[in-house]
């Protein structure tokens, strides 16, 4: 048996992504980093973020029921943590990190142009989880930087050309994903061949 050494009850969980949320308009847009961010649902396609109560963010979002959700490229670690540590009540972090506003085609809120990977969404429900609000919104359109299109694959994204940050809640790391290990809903049929007795059928 493995020795494992219990932490004890953290918000724990990676790697995860570190996403810039844009908020705003595309005169007054602001820009936070969100890892506290998943899919919660396909038809239509639902994500979550988890804001604290304190966050511009949150006050934007609220007001103008739009957001967007900028996977920025591993490259772009610092200025991810910058906005981060600042908020957009004191500063302007899209021209202090050089990032361009491009406007979104289905929300108000601008997409960020240096983020390979944009998702554009619409408010559809809160909820309170103690000093933090979920917001569930549907997504409406999904942008990707057309050089990361790759037409040998099958879903026609290419994730080494994208190279998405990633991150670890509570150990606090920025890391950048390795290299691809197989298909997912496909490897897994080596499994069920086996212990159904199918083994060596095609998959
Ligand atoms: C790596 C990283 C991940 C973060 N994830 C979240 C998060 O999931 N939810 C949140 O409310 N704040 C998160 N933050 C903190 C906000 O990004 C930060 O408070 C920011 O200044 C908020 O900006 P705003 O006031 O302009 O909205 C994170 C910060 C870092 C550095």
């Amino acid at each position: 048996m493995t020795a494992k050494k219990s932490l004890g009850p953290k918000e724990i969980l990676f790697p995860v992504p570190a996403a810039l949320v844009a908020s705003g308009t595309m005169g007054r847009p602001n820009l936070a980093t969100v890892a506290w961010v998943g899919m919660m649902g396909s038809d239509p396609p639902i994500l979550a973020i988890s804001l604290k109560q304190t966050r511009l963010t949150l006050e934007l979002i609220r007001k103008h029921r739009h957001f967007t959700v900028n996977i920025p490229p591993a490259g772009k670690f610092v200025e991810v943590d910058y906005c981060g540590i600042t908020s957009g009540r004191d500063r302007d972090k899209f021209a202090d990190c050089a990032f361009t506003p491009i406007p979104g085609t289905r929300v108000a809120v601008p997409i960020v142009d240096e983020c390979p990977f944009n998702i554009e969404c619409a408010v559809v429900r809160e909820l309170q989880v103690n000093g933090h609000t979920v917001i569930f919104g549907e997504i409406l359109e999904v942008h990707v930087d057309a050089d990361a299109i790759d037409g040998t694959s099958p879903k026609g994204i290419d994730l080494q050309k994208i190279d998405p940050l990633v991150y670890c809640t509570t150990i606090r790391q920025y890391w950048s994903i390795g290299s691809k290990l197989g298909d997912s809903f496909c490897v897994g049929r080596r499994i069920r061949d086996r212990v159904s007795g199918n083994e060596g059928s095609p998959a």
